[in-house]
């Protein structure tokens, strides 16, 4: 990122909410269930897959929990009834993992027990590394009862290597991707290359072990490095897949596509979409640009 990209999105807490909603509209499905609902019928009919996900994190009182947790059932309604291809994502702080580890447990495994009768998969998002140690602690659990549920790791954590290690002797089906949440060079690489050579060690590791891999970026450098890996390991398309978030390099993805792999979406709806549209425009080196001409052209 250059230093004037770098000022804006050190600026971007002060830029009024509507204007950011303008540029987060790309990365959002809109505010409802019905949208994502939508959006993800628009993609099964281009024969991409989708994963809901309820916008919301860092829920620090139970009563919000619970109706996040309500929010996540009514997704796994919805995908029932529209027979939508579609998964589930979740991050377990919006299921309060701040707030009683036994709690956020709970709330999960009503969600898994309900995904499961619909034969639905629900992955676990991995959050900033406060969270990793408690998130792993309850998708371990979960997975001794549940097979229909997932794990991330995030090839910039040091530690994420071993995690694969240990959590591939379980069986686990993982979801790869860089990590977007800024952490300390102590625990996390901060080099482009090493964060990229981790996230191919860890996809060798993942695919050599046999266990399912969601190869989660929209870098060049690492699909090109994961289709050698594939081949190499003559994996079959149903072994893998590759995921997106919306709104991002969608000709990267048809081309993916057209090469006979899988691609799913990762299709985010609902009104707490503030957070996760900063995080957005932080990785996208012109939207600092894009946001600032639109404040002082009023948006013309
Ligand atoms: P990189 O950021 O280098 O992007 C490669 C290129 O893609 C860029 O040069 C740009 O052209 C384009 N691009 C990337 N982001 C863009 C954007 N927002 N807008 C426009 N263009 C963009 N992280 C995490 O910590 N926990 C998680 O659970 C998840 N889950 C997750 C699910 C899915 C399906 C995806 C695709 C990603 C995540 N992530 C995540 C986010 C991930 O960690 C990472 O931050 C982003 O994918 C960006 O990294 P890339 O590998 O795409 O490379």
């Amino acid at each position: 990122m250059n230093i004037f990209n770098k000022i804006v999105v050190g600026t971007l807490p002060l830029v009024p909410k509507p204007v950011v909603r303008k540029f987060a509209n790309r990365y959002i499905a809109g505010d409802r269930l019905e949208h994502a609902v939508e959006t993800a019928k628009r993609l099964n009919d281009k024969d991409i897959m989708g994963t809901i996900d309820v916008l919301g994190e860092d829920v620090l009182n139970r009563e919000d929990a619970s109706r996040a947790k309500r929010d996540c059932l009514s997704v796994l309604e919805a995908i029932d009834k529209h027979r939508l291809n579609a998964n589930q994502s979740i991050k377990l702080t919006s299921l309060g993992l701040k707030i009683d580890l036994d709690f956020c447990l709970r709330n999960l495994t009503e969600i898994l027990k309900t995904a499961r009768s619909f034969n639905i998969f629900v992955r676990v998002d991995m959050e900033d590394s406060s969270c990793t140690d408690d998130t792993i602690k309850i998708f371990e659990e979960s997975h001794k009862h549940f097979n229909n549920c997932g794990i991330v790791l995030q090839s910039y954590l040091r530690r994420s290597c071993d995690d694969a290690v240990n959590l591939i002797k379980l069986g686990a089906n993982f979801r790869l991707c860089k990590g977007i949440y800024i952490e300390p060079e102590e625990i996390a690489f901060k080099e482009k290359q090493e964060i990229r050579d981790s996230f191919l060690k860890i996809l060798r590791l993942i695919m050599e072990s046999g266990s399912y891999a969601g190869i989660a970026t929209h870098d060049d450098y690492l699909i090109n490095g994961s289709c050698k890996i594939i081949s190499e390991l003559k994996k079959t398309p149903e072994q893998y897949e590759f995921q997106m978030l919306l709104g991002v390099r969608e000709n990267l993805r048809d081309k993916i596509i057209k090469n006979g792999h899988r691609m799913r979406v990762y299709i985010p709806f609902g009104t707490h979409w503030y957070q996760y549209s900063i995080r957005r425009f932080k990785e996208n080196p012109q939207m600092a640009g894009y946001i600032i001409k639109s404040i002082i052209t009023g948006g013309k």
